[in-house]
């Protein structure tokens, strides 16, 4: 399949921008996929009420069928279409943080999103995009969007047009390239069917920030130990990972040279990624520096655009410094967990865990 691409800004009425908006929203009607901008990552869109279009969103990432996708919506109007039994609490959350980057799981009212959506559960994960693109793109195109990241399964997500290109150019059928995401990591996803809600994936949206508004809530067993089984059917798969195995390494600057000065002794080339105040500080191949240690948001948004950066570069190992977990940085420690399939190298065992 051909790829059709267009470039647009966020003035989205533009002559120049809104006929392109347009098109990618006819591709959208017509039940193709279409990757376009979120504030969080690039996502992979299709509408959400059709099982051929779902379909083919599962097709180009090569997704298990058993991993639902988040509904992406512009209007209340349309939650209350695809969901039932919204809590006050939910509300709440909804009218501080919406549009933005916080998902949230709802009992799914039945026959009106693609069953193939919700993989078989009576549960349906919504939000509203805070990008003008996306926002213009599902209004455009009259249907709710269903849209995983745009990576190909268990890659790291997409921050720029250029890494969905990477994944997916002449499988989908349209790529709208709006610059680069701003958080850099996905939307937090809350389920909202039970009281307390419980916080199933973190993201964009900090723990802090969601107690600041509705109190105390709960976090998925799993996110803090990779022993549980994760409520969320797809923070159970290996994610966000580059080709060469990655491990974090918890300790001193001089500890962790010392292991990747034994690898390059060993003959493997080796890769760091470190926060930019110490990346200076490391001889290794591949050096990469992912934002500052004294502020979170700088390095979420660089983070799987370095984590991308060791694709080409050959390396045969990572290291991955350990980054503060305030704030979006818990969304940040996931991802490389994840990444790293939770292999730790710790300075001082009585740390282990
Ligand atoms: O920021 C984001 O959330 C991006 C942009 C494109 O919106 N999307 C994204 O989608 O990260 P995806 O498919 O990569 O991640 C969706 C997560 C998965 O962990 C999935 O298992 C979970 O949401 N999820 C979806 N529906 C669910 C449901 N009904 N119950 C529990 N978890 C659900
Ligand atoms: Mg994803």
């Amino acid at each position: 399949m051909k790829t059709t691409y267009w470039s647009v800004d966020n003035d989205v009425n533009s002559k120049k921008n809104y006929p392109q908006i347009v098109k990618a929203a006819e591709l959208i009607k017509k039940n193709e996929v279409v990757a376009f901008p979120t504030e969080t990552v690039y996502g992979l869109g299709a509408n959400a009420t059709s099982d051929e279009a779902v379909a083919k969103i599962f097709a180009a990432k090569g997704r298990p069928a058993d991993n639902p996708l988040i509904v992406h919506i512009a209007t209340f109007q349309q939650l209350k279409q695809i969901a039932v039994d919204i809590s006050d609490t939910a509300m709440k959350l909804m009218h501080t943080f919406w549009p933005g980057p916080l998902t949230l799981i709802f009992n799914k009212k039945p026959g009106t999103v693609s069953r193939l959506v919700t993989a078989g559960l009576n549960t349906v994960a919504v939000r509203m995009p805070d990008h003008p693109l996306a926002m213009a793109l599902i209004r455009e195109s009259g249907h709710p969007i269903a849209a995983p990241s745009a990576n190909k399964s268990g890659k790291p997500s997409p921050t720029t047009a250029k890494h969905v290109q990477d994944d997916l150019d002449g499988i989908v059928a349209g790529i709208v390239d709006g610059g680069p995401a701003g958080v850099g990591v996905e939307s937090t996803v809350v389920d909202c069917t039970g009281s307390p809600p419980v916080i199933l994936r973190p993201g964009g949206i900090s723990k802090e920030d969601i107690e600041a508004v509705i109190g105390p809530v709960e976090e998925d067993p799993s996110i803090a130990s990779s022993v549980s089984k994760p409520k969320s059917p797809g923070m159970k798969y290996r994610h966000y990972a580059p080709d060469a195995p990655l491990y974090l390494a918890d300790g001193e600057q001089q500890w962790i040279q010392q292991l990747i000065d034994e690898k390059m002794a060993a003959g493997l080339k080796v890769g760091i990624l470190a926060p930019q105040e110490t990346a200076s500080f490391y001889k290794a191949d591949v050096v990469v520096p992912c934002g500052s240690k004294a502020d979170p948001k700088s390095s979420a948004q660089t983070l799987y655009q370095a984590l991308r950066s060791f694709e080409n570069s050959g390396v045969d190992i990572i290291f991955s410094e350990v980054f503060p977990r305030t704030g979006v940085g818990a969304a940040i420690m996931n991802r490389l967990e994840k990444a790293a399939s939770h292999r730790w190298m710790k300075q001082h065992m009585k740390d282990q865990d």
